[in-house]
């Protein structure tokens, strides 16, 4: 029985035409058929979030979307963020305060930082604090990317 079946989706700017399997989730696509391999993969059950990317403007952690669920939607991940070689002004942000420490959560706590910063240009710390709220850091380098996320809001643009 044939259970790949096609999709059209747009990753980063870039279009896609791509049979998927159907029990393939959109954090197996990603990494294991198109190579992006900078959304983690850990928990897989919707708790660490170093998962997340963002489908359709939400962040949502890809380890519980299939990839049949993205036909049709615009989805951006990490790879996503620089342009040109140059690092986004949130990741510049990020490394000028230090807030990448063992770096295993740092793609998923820029997507959700991204999103808010899209969203919210001007974020209250509160708001950095919940939008980062299902992104964990067993580094506990928390403090350090508010900070970093709370500068690109003072000054760069998102
Ligand atoms: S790997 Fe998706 S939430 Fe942990
Ligand atoms: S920087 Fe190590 S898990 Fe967050």
């Amino acid at each position: 029985m044939n259970d790949r079946f096609p999709i059209d989706l747009k990753i980063n700017g870039q279009s896609y035409s791509v049979d998927v399997s159907a029990c393939d989730t959109l954090l197996d696509f990603l990494r294991d058929q198109l190579g992006l391999t900078g959304t983690k993969e850990c928990c897989v059950v919707g708790e660490c979030g170093v998962c997340t990317v963002i489908v359709n403007g939400r962040t949502v952690n890809s380890c519980l979307m299939l990839a049949a669920e993205a036909d049709g939607c615009d989805v951006l991940t990490v790879e996503g963020l620089a342009t040109e070689g140059r690092l986004s002004p949130l990741q510049q942000s990020f490394l000028d305060h230090g807030a990448a420490q063992c770096g295993f959560c740092i793609s998923g706590q820029l997507m959700s930082a991204h999103n808010l910063l899209t969203r919210k240009p001007h974020p209250t710390v509160e708001d950095v604090q919940e939008a980062l709220a299902g992104n964990l850091c067993r580094c506990a380098g928390y403090e350090q990317m508010a900070e970093a996320v709370l500068d690109v809001a003072k000054g760069a643009k998102e």
